[in-house]
């Protein structure tokens, strides 16, 4: 009992506290256009939000090469350059357009193993207003399991009100 109100009480904090990052990105990022300015503040804004986050990251459609992505905006350890659609998480995002949530990353067939510390990730592409895939954001965590439906509301409302509003 106690528990499942500990647990219960945590999803509705970290929930609270996507609602609140999401206007004060909105509130810093006012007038801003340029699409580097607005991924790295996202980056960085949220990076030094929330403690189960371990890397995190921008990997953007390459204009010139529209099946693959290319590293972005990111804090955190040395992240691979590129990676093309279908492969890894980041790869399944893109190919199909749908969040990854991913409890265990070595179970996953494909996973880049960028920093072997990453335990578990969520990918959530991003679009533009004509609804164009332009990235993806990729968050990994060091502790297993660690992103929920919450996280992966929290994000997609983010990213929809940063890249796809008009
Ligand atoms: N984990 C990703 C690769 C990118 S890094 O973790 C920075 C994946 O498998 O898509």
């Amino acid at each position: 009992m106690a528990e499942a109100f500990n647990t219960q009480t945590l999803a509705q904090d970290r929930a609270e506290r996507y609602a609140q990052i999401l206007q004060e990105i909105a509130a810093v990022l006012d007038g801003e256009l340029n699409l580097t300015a607005r991924m790295a503040t996202v980056v960085s804004m949220l990076a030094n939000s929330f403690e189960h986050y371990f890397w995190t990251g921008f990997y953007v459609v390459d204009p010139n090469k529209p099946e693959e992505l290319v590293v972005g905006p990111y804090q955190g350890t040395l992240g691979c350059l590129r990676i093309a659609f279908g492969r890894g998480v980041c790869g399944a995002a893109a190919l199909s357009g749908q969040t990854q949530l991913v409890e265990d990353v070595h179970a996953f067939p494909g996973h880049i193993a960028c920093d072997g510390r990453s335990q578990s990730e969520i990918v959530v592409p991003v679009r533009d207003a004509s609804g164009q895939l332009i990235a993806v954001f990729d968050v990994d965590s060091d502790q297993p399991a660690a992103f929920s439906a919450v996280d992966q509301a929290g994000l997609e409302a983010i990213l929809a009100m940063v890249f796809a509003a008009d």
